[in-house]
């Protein structure tokens, strides 16, 4: 019994979309994704089930509302802890690690920029 996908792409890829595409790394595994999705959505379509493990069991956890409210997509991107991948789009280059356990704030230099929630 194989199991369906726990998401899809509703629409087909518009054909000036489909060239859109930007290459990010996931623990250091090079993805091709669509530009203009969520760092969430695109793990999850390419197949990501685990992005962090929670600090004291270490359960593995992943994405749950994808409206940044539950905090279960949390992942490091290009060196910043604790970003929910929900709320950030993604972007060429863009490295990205799972996070294991707790891990600290991003920097108040960072926040300054952008806020944590990536607006
Ligand atoms: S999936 Fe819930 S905050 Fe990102």
């Amino acid at each position: 019994m194989t199991s369906k996908p726990l998401f899809r792409v509703l629409a087909p890829v518009a054909p000036a979309m489909a060239d859109d595409i930007v290459q990010i790394w996931f623990n250091d595994q090079p993805l091709n994704v669509p530009s203009g999705r969520s760092v969430a959505a695109a793990l999850l379509a390419a197949g990501v089930q685990r992005f962090r493990a929670t600090p004291v069991s270490g359960a593995p956890r992943a994405p749950y509302c994808m409206m940044g409210a539950c905090f279960e997509c949390l992942v490091e991107i290009d060196g910043v802890p604790s970003r929910q991948s929900c709320l950030v789009s993604v972007r060429d280059g863009m490295r990205i690690h799972s996070q294991e356990g707790a891990s600290d704030l991003p920097p108040m230099s960072y926040t300054t920029k952008e806020s944590v929630h990536g607006r």
